[in-house]
């Protein structure tokens, strides 16, 4: 079947026609993958594209890469995928991560980053006693109610004084879970120093992406976070990274090796297994003690927790992140295709800025690098969003969503890096045709 014919077959059995609501792109645009190797996916009509969505970022090496899928095949053929006890699998993957992550103390398995943050909230509450949580503008935590409240900057007027209002994701989110979360913008030290004098004796954890991820990779400033490390140690709350998008991809050690800056707790997921499912939470020792089964703890658990095909995966994943020049690659193929983006944006005479660090890469259409969500109005998302359209038509597959950085991975080493910047000329060319008629 083509992918209309799929489509038109997918909308009988799921709303929408597709599996979770971020793969729905339009019934003549939602793309149905056939095959994914290396870097490059072919959708259900045999078009080829070279891949910088790469799943939302969980590919760091490459779609089907031999050494991570024969470790997991191995690990099958031995053991199964699960038998609901522990394995000596658990404690080494631990250790791999401990070795790239010196923050870490202790950790819990989870299987989806979503499932790790919230593992990682209810240890922060369990352990400080408090109820109340802080998020940054821009962040993005997975699907759990509580964590499913955003600035509505898409209806906010650019200068407005007034901040954006907080609505939910969608229907379904109860009004009640707002009741302990407040929303600050990153960079803001006037919020920042508030929130702190308002309700610091309150405040369980400071949860963000230091690196929005979700948000072009819009980046804390090294003063800020070193600010919010300080006011959190002062007022006895947990600072919570969660790093499900820039753990072992922007650095082995993640986004708090780039800073230096540690965490009490941190998420992880994606990268760490290459496209299999598993997640983690963990941090300071004294922090994770307070789960366990006596009375009073932290309750966590899963039936899936620490399957042996996500461990696998992430054991032979991190094993040759740690061990092999594989990160290096994947941050030259991003120097290298900002280099020519770069070019292709000068040469059109098209303001533009980077954000965040080559593996995870924010593209702006915008003179200066943007500071915080807001700004992010300040750029010409819809010029973007045509470029990535002229890109995807053209065999370049992204998210047409500036929001979204582009993904690289260890085989992106082997793209024609010469066809990107051609490819990348003519989309221009013709979004801006485009958007000027
Ligand atoms: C920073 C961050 N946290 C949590 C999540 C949720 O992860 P998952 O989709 O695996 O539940 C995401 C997903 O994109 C994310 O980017």
């Amino acid at each position: 079947m083509n992918q209309s014919q799929l489509m038109k077959e997918a909308h009988l059995h799921m709303p929408q026609g597709v599996a979770e609501n971020y793969r729905y792109w339009g019934d003549d645009k939602t793309v149905f993958v056939k095959h994914a190797k290396g870097c490059q996916l072919i959708d259900s009509d045999g078009k080829t594209y070279v891949d910088f969505r790469l799943g939302y970022g969980p590919i760091i090496l490459g779609y089907q890469d031999e050494r991570v899928d024969s470790a997991v095949i191995r690990q099958i053929q031995s053991s199964g995928t699960l038998t609901g006890f522990a394995t000596a699998l658990d404690t080494e993957v631990v250790k791999q991560i401990k070795a790239l992550c010196p923050q870490i103390e202790k950790m819990r398995f989870a299987n989806s980053g979503t499932e790790a943050v919230m593992g990682a909230v209810r240890t922060a509450r369990g352990f400080t006693k408090r109820e109340r949580i802080v998020m940054v503008e821009g962040g993005f935590h997975g699907l759990y109610d509580e964590l499913m409240w955003k600035s509505d900057i898409e209806n906010w007027q650019l200068g407005d004084i007034h901040a954006p209002s907080v609505i939910p994701f969608g229907a379904g989110i109860p009004a009640k879970t707002r009741d302990l979360v407040d929303i600050i913008g990153l960079n803001d030290h006037e919020a920042l120093e508030h929130i702190f004098r308002w309700r610091g004796e309150q405040l369980a954890c400071v949860l963000l992406e230091p690196i929005i991820g979700n948000a072009g990779s819009i980046s804390a400033s090294q003063q800020w976070l070193q600010r919010l490390r300080d006011l959190c140690d002062e007022h006895g709350t947990l600072l919570l990274i969660d790093e499900v998008k820039s753990g072992f991809r922007v650095d082995k050690g993640g986004a708090q090796a780039l800073y230096g800056i540690h965490a009490d707790l941190t998420t992880y997921a994606k990268a760490m297994g290459n496209g299999y499912p598993v997640a983690a939470f963990g941090g300071r020792a004294d922090v994770m003690d307070v789960v366990g089964s006596q009375r009073g703890a932290v309750v966590h658990g899963g039936t899936y927790t620490a399957n042996l095909i996500g461990l696998s995966a992430a054991q032979a994943t991190l094993a040759i992140l740690s061990d092999t020049q594989a990160l290096h690659t994947v941050h030259q193929a991003g120097e290298q295709v900002k280099s020519l983006l770069s070019r292709v944006f000068t040469r059109a005479g098209l303001a533009h800025a980077f954000a965040g660090p080559p593996s995870m890469l924010g593209i702006h259409f915008t003179p200066h690098v943007p500071q915080t969500y807001r700004d992010w109005r300040k750029t010409d998302s819809q010029l973007y969003n045509l470029f990535a359209w002229e890109l995807i038509s053209r065999g370049v597959m992204l998210e047409p969503d500036s929001r979204e950085p582009w993904f690289f991975c260890e085989a992106h080493a082997h793209m024609d890096f010469a066809w990107l910047e051609d490819i990348a000329t003519l989309a221009l060319r013709a979004a801006m045709d485009k958007s000027v008629s």
